[in-house]
């Protein structure tokens, strides 16, 4: 039994069809990559999945249990957790503050601004174990404000994954950081990923991180799924290569700009 599967997913704002009729289904354990250019629909997919949005129609199933009418806080409750595409993480706050926030809330507990970490062994241990895990551990005392841009973006992944969630969505972790912050990144989220058998779905438009990656490629293009398939399928698409590119050819994915 598939661990997502949407069924006839649909999500309109008036004329644009941001999420139509999307038919998704994620394996247990996989590393999907969800690519298409901009507009396509990845985030308001994610987001109608996540529960930030309402689906017009549709299903969301986990597990064989519909969970479309669930809130988010019952969806992540469901297993399913989402970082941001623009990083959502509390400026004020210490690193270490930050995740132990995360792991309060999905105990249901509330915490002062983090203070009661400090006294909560059990979840100061665990923020600090999150923080070894993302390449976090000596900012622990920092305020996430005074991070650089690729460990503001692993602290918002490892807030998502500090949900202990079975399906974690990723929206673009490595926009606007430097392309070795990126393959450092990506190495980091794969490692953790793999090693806990979290299943993944990620958001990346740098093809050679998607081809390196995943286990499959779904394609989105005009908030309906074009393409999908395994790395090398998808590489010989020459329709997919059109679409993510704006050029034929088969050498479209290795082209450099
Ligand atoms: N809140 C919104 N209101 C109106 N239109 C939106 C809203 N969010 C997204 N859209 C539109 O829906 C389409 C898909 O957007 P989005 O899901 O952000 O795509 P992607 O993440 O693939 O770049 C785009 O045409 C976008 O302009
Ligand atoms: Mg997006």
């Amino acid at each position: 039994m598939a661990l997502l599967q949407t069924v006839d997913l649909k999500r309109y704002f008036g004329e644009t069809r941001a999420v139509d009729n999307v038919n998704l289904s994620i394996e247990e354990g996989e590393f999907v990559s969800l690519v298409g250019p901009n507009g396509a629909g990845k985030t308001s997919l994610i987001n109608v999945i996540s529960a930030r949005l309402t689906p017009e129609s549709g299903k969301i199933i986990i597990k064989g249990e519909d969970i479309t009418r669930l809130s988010v806080t019952q969806r992540v409750r469901a297993g399913i957790a989402r970082s941001f595409q623009l990083v959502n993480v509390f400026d004020d706050l210490t690193t270490f503050d930050n995740v132990a926030l995360a792991i309060f809330s999905r105990e249901g507990k509330t915490a002062h601004l983090g203070t009661l970490a400090h006294l909560d062994h059990a979840v100061a241990n665990e923020a600090d174990a999150v923080l070894k895990q993302f390449g976090l551990a000596a900012k622990r005392g920092d305020n996430a404000r005074d991070l650089s841009q690729g460990e503001r973006k692993l602290l918002d992944v490892a807030l998502a994954y500090a949900l202990k969630p079975k399906l974690l969505f990723l929206d673009e972790p490595t926009s606007g950081v430097s392309t070795r912050d990126k393959g450092q990144i990506m190495d980091t989220i794969a490692s953790v990923v793999r090693g806990e058998g979290i299943t993944a779905v990620i958001v990346e438009h740098d093809m050679d991180v998607v081809f390196k990656y995943s286990d499959r490629i779904v394609v989105m293009a005009q908030g309906a799924i074009l393409a999908q398939g395994t790395p090398d399928e998808i590489r010989k698409n020459e329709q997919v290569a059109m679409v993510l590119l704006g050029s034929s050819g088969p050498d479209a994915f290795t082209r450099k700009d």
